[in-house]
């Protein structure tokens, strides 16, 4: 089983990628969140991210917003100008101001429209693309009248999250709806969407032998250690993920101490890696993280958090 992280706008920046691969691995690619072309231009925020000097030695793919052929055709080129050989093309992002202006998973309802992107990443045969997509944007059956395009277009694999735009994150992924994708869909398809634990990759796989790739997102941000331990080193001991979680977190911490203008904007950085992170933490050490309001406060609280939770490790579950 492969596993693949997905892209998370705001938390698997470049710093977070690489911090990843090399503290945990387990992780045969890690996507940009998306790159797009804002007023014409390139947003320096996403050149700074795809930069190859920060993503030396991190298996990344990075990922495109594109709205029509002329803006796919200036992001492959920024793409092939950092040295990348693949592209992950995003028709998925339910944000309605991506959406709503024919992006994203707002390209779902208009087949000129991926005829158009597709017949565009013809024209670069160095280049090998990929799709991230939904169902739709706001009927779960629009993908059937693409799949014809999808199949007739050269691409190393489709990532299908099975809901529409219009649910956003929220409501239940539609498996029967993931499989008939399967069954029409020509290409590697890898499956993402809500597997947070060892249990529903081990489900999800006894269920979808074929199915040989997954993606995961937030269970990942949740569980960072989970692509160790579901790609190799099974019998890691909970006092040992608790400890490298450790040293990941102060690792992250560290950088965004390194990086950030003053202690305010460091506190809002170091919680915002809350948002998510260690859900399964123990709750009260966990609050006192996110409630602090100091770095010094912050420091103390997540230090606490460590030792509490290393204290308690025979008895909890990790997975
Ligand atoms: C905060 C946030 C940011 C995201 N940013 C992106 C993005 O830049 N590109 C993309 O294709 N998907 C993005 N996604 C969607 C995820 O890649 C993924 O498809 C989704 O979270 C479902 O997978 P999961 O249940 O494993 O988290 C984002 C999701 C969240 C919650």
């Amino acid at each position: 089983m492969q596993l693949h992280f997905a892209p998370l706008q705001g938390y698997t920046t470049a710093l977070y990628r690489q911090l990843h691969h090399s503290m945990w691995g387990g992780v045969a690619w890690y996507y940009t969140p998306f790159v797009r072309i804002e007023k014409g231009d390139f947003r320096r925020r996403d050149l700074s991210d795809i930069a190859p000097d920060k993503n030396t030695g991190t298996p990344v793919v990075p990922q495109m917003l594109p709205r029509d052929a002329k803006e796919l055709q200036q992001l492959t080129e920024l793409f092939l100008s950092n040295g990348y050989k693949r592209a992950d093309i995003n028709m998925g992002c339910p944000f309605p101001p991506v959406a709503l202006h024919g992006r994203g998973s707002g390209l779902l309802p208009h087949k000129e429209m991926v005829a158009e992107l597709m017949q565009a990443t013809e024209k670069y045969p160095e280049m090998e693309f990929s799709v991230k997509m939904r169902l739709g944007w706001q009927d779960n059956n629009e993908w059937s009248e693409l799949i014809d395009i999808l199949n007739a277009t050269p691409l190393t694999h489709i990532t299908l999250h099975p809901r529409t735009g219009r649910q956003q994150y929220k409501g239940l992924v539609d498996m029967k709806a993931f499989e008939e994708f399967c069954q029409r869909c020509n290409h590697k398809i890898i499956y993402n969407g809500e597997l947070n634990t060892v249990a529903d990759i081990e489900r999800f796989t006894t269920q979808y032998p074929a199915i040989k790739s997954v993606m995961m997102g937030r269970g990942l941000l949740a569980r960072p250690y989970l692509s160790t331990l579901l790609t190799g080193e099974h019998s890691v001991s909970n006092s040992d993920i608790i400890e490298r979680t450790h040293t990941f977190h102060n690792a992250l911490y560290n950088a965004l101490q390194a990086t950030s203008q003053g202690e305010s904007q460091l506190l809002q950085r170091a919680h915002a890696l809350w948002e998510y992170f260690l859900p399964q933490a123990p709750r009260k050490e966990r609050k006192a993280v996110v409630k602090s309001t100091s770095t010094r406060q912050y420091e103390s609280a997540t230090e606490k958090l460590f030792a509490s939770w290393q204290a308690d490790c025979d008895n909890i579950e990790l997975m």
